[in-house]
């Protein structure tokens, strides 16, 4: 038995010793907006944040996230909100068919945390590992550029924009 924190609930649960903690997450758990792809590390679509740190969910065994904290796509809007980089995603139309974006928002999420105020190339290298088979990497960098905009308005004393300080 696994012991794993998703999203701030905690589950107790029996797993294979072949289950991935993509499997554990889409299977068991519902968790649906973590998207399976290639299963082989290389396209993105299943990134999430394991101890804060960015993962391709396909590639780590359900075993070895035992007793740690997971967060999905599910988990960054709060209070029924989207977070800044959701709204910035839909903002500036960076999505086409959408497969994508939960891995490209996870990974937004993790670069955003690590570097607060990216340049375009420093988003571009952040993303290099999430791939968009609709090409719309224009407008996601826009999005992530602009989600940073958004968090240091939030951070002004006149700033009143929401789902900054994550
Ligand atoms: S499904 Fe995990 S990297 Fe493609
Ligand atoms: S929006 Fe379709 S794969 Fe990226």
């Amino acid at each position: 038995m696994i012991r794993v924190t998703v999203n701030g609930s905690s589950h107790a649960l029996d797993v294979m010793d072949s289950t991935t903690l993509l499997d554990l997450l889409r299977d068991r758990l519902g968790l649906t907006g973590t998207k399976e792809c290639c299963d082989l590390g290389e396209c993105g679509a299943c990134t999430i944040l394991v101890e804060g740190r960015s993962v391709n969910s396909c590639l780590v065994l359900a075993a070895e996230a035992n007793g740690q904290s997971i967060t999905t796509i599910e988990g960054v809007a709060s209070d029924g909100r989207l977070n800044r980089l959701q709204d910035a995603f839909l903002e500036k139309g960076a999505v086409q068919c959408g497969f994508c974006i939960p891995g490209q928002v996870m990974a937004a999420e993790y670069l955003l945390r690590q570097n607060p105020h990216p340049s375009a190339a420093d988003v571009k290298e952040g993303l290099c590992g999430n791939l968009c088979r609709c090409g719309a990497y224009e407008q996601i960098i826009e999005a992530v550029l602009a989600a940073n905009q958004t968090s240091r308005e939030s951070l002004s004393p006149s700033g009143g924009g929401q789902g900054g300080g994550r």
